[in-house]
């Protein structure tokens, strides 16, 4: 049977059932028919497959898998193939743990320096990260599982992640947010897109056409499974009249009544041809995977080794002063800093892979020719393992500052009092800030490696390996320094995106901003020399030059700019790249095409892709402020009428962004912004704002919760269950409670957190006995038993 003819036969109820979730993990299955439950598991870079009580966040340990460096990490090695090879060995550990959906990459642009994911995203800017996004795609669904991009979109917090309205203009969308998604499933082709927590211009993204109809489906051409984020479902019918396909995790029946009430009485908020729409692809992502074979496993020592070959290509060399890097053979070195022993190389949260093994750099210098002492004035260097604490990385919470911890400095500068020559490696997922580089001679950026960072660390140490990637983030010199820096760390439910398309080196290159390192920054062993650029309708042609003496690997940046426009512009914006490998002395030619996103422009006149006539400056090098060679291309516009007069938008035509005033965000957004809700609690709002609820009780709950969230934070350690309830608004209740509760049942506990005790109690009473009645009766009739 096909998948259509199946959906013939399923009855009213079934079809419905199929549209949300049966367990944490898997969808429902139709037994009678041969559909079986598609099974969903994290994670970006490396699988997390619980077996037995699933829990989202991981609470339960999963299934040994490997740990590859994380995406923050492998987009520093600007190599789409590389990103394959991960995303292939994903997909074999993804069938032999019985996972049809694996949930990621995650694709996020980095926004801010403090979102607490940053380190499961690859990057500040749309064309790295959609093409190593696309990569990993195209690698993990080559072993027939389906890849799932997520957070389909504009999800850049983690604080009250749930419950925030991203207020963003049309073209910034466009252009900054979604054009990597945009490349994740067309070159990608992704057969899975997961929706976002968050609300889009005020409609949940689960639920707003224009993200899910419009663009996803329309005008991208996806025709996989939507599947929300867990949780993140509203209005379940508004969802799947966008073609949002399978509500996650364990909604119970509730979800499917509301949705044949929609389909059958009243108004008929949807109709069957709908629902019948929405179930195709699960049915035909069933029928799919039903041939998988489950028995193979993987091999565990051969994808140890891609994750080590991952982390050695994805370093970053920051700093090398006198070439004290690489180490000669017989160095003396001593061992210190908090990742000696206790390695950081993952984040927190539902990414968190329980490794296959962990390698330390304790255990792996004995297999270096290095002598190693304990006493830091005895080594000819030191060798400082620092970065972050774990519970600055996390799902759930937002990093209080771009600091790397207090006691970790203050150890460092305790050591330059023994030894001056200190080498630096660090593992962070995301930027910080460093007044404390003086004290190193060199800095080596592992970010967080995986499993096999501390070999592939200490290869590049004693130049077994050469450097070879570079930042895929700019590194401010301080918070302030960003563009963001007063828009988003608001306690508002309406989060603007003031600064417009001016993030990361967007903004810092066009407002003229010193930064510590820059975007696409990164040294080598060796050195590089670009000549002879030329520019033709497809696009450029230079020659590399390696002109040191070590075989190497340069990371060559196309950028576009156009000085003279009537649009909003960042000065350049990265459209091509290119690493190659280049033996010591000799050159090689490298050609980097254009494409369709290399002239384009979203105009909001049009509503359309449009590129606007003129002349176009090319710039290429080794970093966007390291411009070796430039360029230029005239190219005929596609439209004369602009969206705006740019005279009236000053903050923008500079790109000064950091103080852009109402008024004049209210004229790029080219609608009235939105007004923040008042009144008392609302089944959306997030349980932390119950900390001014009317009910005793509830502000009890708040405490307690705050408390907990303080815990932690004094401990270190994540506590992810907490950090999850915290920013949860109070409808994902329903939606995770594995049909326990129902959304009247949550009405009436907002009634609660309102000061209405005993309307409340009685509603979630009245509402325990109605649900578990209904629920008996849908399973019954599902089971056939009726
Ligand atoms: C995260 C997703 C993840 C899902 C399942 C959510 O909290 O935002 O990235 O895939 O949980 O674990």
């Amino acid at each position: 049977m096909d998948a259509k003819e199946i959906i013939s036969k399923l009855t009213l109820m079934e079809k419905a059932a199929l549209l949300s979730g049966k367990n944490e993990w898997e969808s429902r299955d139709i037994p009678r028919l041969g559909i079986q439950s598609i099974t969903f598991s994290d994670g970006p870079h490396g699988l997390r497959r619980q077996e037995g009580a699933g829990d989202h966040l991981g609470l339960n340990a999963s299934l040994p898998a490997t740990c590859f460096p994380t995406a923050a990490t492998v987009a520093n090695s600007w190599d789409p193939s590389l990103g394959e090879e991960i995303g292939a060995a994903l997909g074999e550990e993804a069938v032999a743990q019985n996972v049809d959906v694996l949930l990621g990459p995650g694709l996020n642009m980095k926004r801010s320096p403090l979102c607490g994911r940053n380190f499961e995203y690859f990057s500040e800017d749309p064309i790295l990260a959609g093409k190593m996004a696309a990569a990993y795609v195209r690698g993990i669904q080559s072993k027939h599982v389906y890849s799932c991009p997520k957070h389909f979109a504009v999800n850049s917090r983690e604080y009250r992640r749930m419950a925030m309205n991203a207020v963003v203009d049309e073209r910034t969308l466009r252009e900054i947010y979604l054009t990597a998604f945009e490349i994740a499933v067309k070159e990608g082709g992704a057969k899975t897109i997961m929706s976002a927590y968050n609300e889009v211009n005020g409609q949940y993204a689960n639920e707003n056409k224009h993200l899910l109809v419009d663009i996803l489906r329309e005008e991208w051409g996806f025709d996989g499974i939507v599947v929300t984020d867990w949780g993140a479902s509203n209005d379940h019918v508004a969802g799947v009249k966008c073609q949002s396909n399978v509500e996650m995790p364990n909604p119970g029946l509730d979800s499917a009544r509301e949705l044949i009430k929609a389909a059958t009485e009243g108004e008929g908020r949807i109709t069957e041809e709908e629902i019948d729409k929405a179930i195709l692809p699960i049915i035909e992502a069933a029928i799919y995977f039903k041939e998988n074979d489950h028995t193979k496993g993987f091999d565990k020592e051969a994808h140890h080794a891609i994750a080590k070959k991952a982390a050695v290509n994805s370093a970053v060399l920051l700093k090398n002063d006198e070439d004290i890097l690489p180490l000669k053979a017989g160095t003396t070195v001593c061992l210190r800093g908090p990742f000696v022993d206790k390695p950081r190389y993952q984040g927190s949260g539902s990414s968190q892979v329980n490794s296959t093994k962990v390698e330390t750099i304790r255990e792996q210098i004995a297999n270096y020719d290095l002598n190693v002492t304990d006493d830091p004035e005895k080594a000819d260097v030191v060798l400082f393992f620092f970065g972050l604490d774990e519970i600055a990385e996390s799902e759930g919470a937002d990093r209080m500052s771009i600091d790397v911890p207090e006691y970790q400095i203050k150890e460092l500068e305790e050591l330059t009092v023994y030894n001056k020559h200190i080498i630096g490696v660090m593992s962070a997922g995301s930027s910080v800030k460093m007044p404390w580089l003086g004290n190193l001679q060199a800095l080596l950026h592992g970010y967080l490696t995986g499993q096999a960072g501390a070999s592939a660390v200490l290869d590049i140490i004693v130049g077994k390996e050469i450097p070879t990637g570079k930042l895929s983030e700019s590194y401010p010199f301080a918070y302030t320094d960003c563009s963001i820096v007063n828009y988003a760390n608001t306690d508002k439910r309406n989060l603007q995106y003031r600064e417009g398309p001016f993030i990361g080196y967007r903004y810092y290159d066009t407002a003229d901003v010193a930064v510590q390192f820059p975007f696409g920054y990164g040294l080598s062993y060796t050195t590089f020399e670009y000549s002879a650029l030329s520019v033709s309708e497809e696009g450029i042609k230079f020659t590399i030059k390696n002109t040191g003496n070590r075989d190497g690997a340069e990371i060559a940046q196309m950028y576009i700019g156009k000085s003279e426009s009537g649009l909003i512009r960042p000065k350049k914006e990265l459209k091509g790249f290119k690493k190659v490998w280049i033996k010591a002395g000799e050159s090689v030619d490298v050609e980097i095409p254009f494409d369709d996103k290399s002239f384009r422009y979203f105009s909001t006149v049009s509503n359309n892709w449009e590129i606007e006539d003129g002349e176009y400056q090319i710039y290429v090098g080794g970093n966007v402020r390291d411009i070796e060679l430039t360029g230029r291309i005239t190219k005929k516009g596609t439209i004369t009428e602009l969206p705006y007069d740019i005279e009236s938008l000053p903050s923008y035509k500079t790109g000064k962004v950091r103080n852009v005033h109402y008024e004049e965000f209210e004229k790029l957004y080219a609608a009235p912004l939105p007004e923040e809700k008042v009144g008392p609690l609302d089944i959306n709002d997030a349980l932390c704002q119950m900390k001014d609820a009317k009910s005793g009780i509830c502000r009890l709950v708040y405490k307690v919760l705050k408390n907990n969230l303080d815990k932690s934070y004094e401990k270190g350690v994540p506590d992810l269950n907490t950090m999850f309830i915290y920013n949860m608004p109070f409808r994902a209740i329903c939606k995770m409670s594995g049909g326990m509760v129902s959304r009247d049942m949550v009405e009436s506990i907002v009634k609660i957190a309102n000061g209405h005790f005993f309307r409340g109690l009685g509603g979630v009473i009245g509402g325990f006995f109605r649900n578990a009645r209904a629920n008996k009766k849908y399973e019954a009739r599902l089971n056939h038993k009726e």
